[in-house]
């Protein structure tokens, strides 16, 4: 660091300075709360800026404090969460608000350590409350100033690898300025929103060019490094949408993995045929005539998680009505999973995710 350091002792002072000018305008920025600044830090871990300010207002329209949160059902904070995706923020930041009622009287907690006490908030989360809202001089680390640092100072780091996060920490706490810790960690987050993007960076407009070790060197675009992505594996799913007269048949996932806790539609491993659907759903709710069922294709679909991806096609299976028997609409706890008839009213308010947009759009769109 010795040979940069000289050069780089300006960069908070110049940084800051850009950024009083050019700072970008959020609802999480006004009137900032640490509850507020907690719920924004946790949707904007995996999620773009712009995409965050309506679920934001939305949240806290549901939810405005700690102890409204800490009180309220998991599936309507699932449901105030529908489309942000990765829903385990939403169960840690529930449980969250529950630990706070229970030990810090329904409030944040100022500093780091007793923030890091809180279920789901890890050094990041953390570190943005103490600094953004409590003031406090904390560095708040996440990929996006892993980059900007790993370009400013020319350090070779891959995001992903752990040692890279303690690294660019120490180098962040050695130049962040006292007094002013949550401006300066919000300044790095602007820049490398809108200027020091992933890819190939616009150095020409950066207020630090001349400064930047990477960019001295032409190796900008370079930094960090990027591990080859290997190859992520593909399940295939049957979605089965099964209605009878004005009611949708629902089940919901086991309370672990992925997307725990979330409703879905009938998923069948494999790509079935419509005859094989036909023969599974005549076979589970116990439907005596092949004509008492009218199928339609739905649309196929597919959905990238982080580890794997979904291939999924989709059948609309209507029961008609003239097989209306009193057993179906309390049929439960079948084969398809821990699954039941809802009114569509209620089905609506149930929260599904992202991954099967595709078939609750169809069916379920209350927006
Ligand atoms: N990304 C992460 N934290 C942010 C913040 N406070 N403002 C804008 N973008 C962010």
């Amino acid at each position: 660091m010795e040979n940069n350091t000289k050069i780089l002792d300006k960069m908070p002072e110049i940084l800051l300075d850009w950024f009083y000018e050019n700072r970008r305008e959020f609802p999480w920025r006004q009137n900032r709360t640490p509850y507020g600044t907690w719920v924004s830090e946790t949707m904007l871990q995996q999620t773009r800026a712009r995409t965050v300010i309506s679920y934001y207002h939305h949240f806290l329209d549901l939810f405005p404090d700690i102890p409204s949160l800490a009180g309220a059902k998991q599936e309507d904070v699932y449901k105030a969460w529908e489309g942000l995706g990765y829903y385990s923020r939403a169960r840690n930041l529930h449980e969250g608000a529950a630990f706070c009622v229970e030990h810090f009287a329904g409030k944040l907690p100022q500093n780091m350590s007793d923030l890091l006490l809180v279920p789901g908030i890890g050094p990041y989360t953390a570190g943005a409350i103490a600094s953004l809202a409590f003031g406090k001089d904390e560095s708040a680390v996440d990929g996006n100033v892993i980059r900007v640092f790993s370009r400013l100072f020319a350090i070779f780091v891959c995001p992903t690898d752990v040692q890279a996060k303690k690294e660019i920490t120490s180098v962040v706490r050695e130049y962040l300025p006292t007094g002013q810790a949550g401006d300066f960690n919000e300044a790095v987050m602007d820049l490398g929103a809108t200027i020091c993007t992933p890819g190939i960076p616009h150095c020409k407009d950066c207020p630090l060019s001349l400064l930047c070790q990477a960019n001295l060197l032409d190796i900008a675009s370079k930094l960090p490094v990027r591990r080859v992505k290997k190859d992520i594996p593909t399940f295939s799913y049957t979605i089965v949408v099964l209605t009878y007269e004005d009611k949708i048949y629902i089940s919901r996932r086991p309370t672990y993995g992925l997307l725990a806790n979330l409703n879905e539609f009938i998923s069948l491993p494999g790509l079935l045929s419509e005859k094989e659907i036909q023969e599974w759903v005549m076979r589970v709710f116990a439907v005596t005539q092949m004509s008492d069922l009218a199928i339609t294709k739905l649309e196929n679909s597919s959905h990238v998680f982080s580890h794997l991806r979904w291939e999924m096609i989709g059948y609309h299976v209507k029961i008609k009505e003239k097989t209306a028997s009193s057993s179906l609409c309390n049929f439960r706890d079948n084969e398809a999973g821990m699954g039941a008839f809802f009114q569509m009213e209620d089905a609506r308010k149930l929260a599904f995710p992202s991954a099967l947009k595709a078939y609750t759009r169809c069916f379920l769109l209350s927006k």
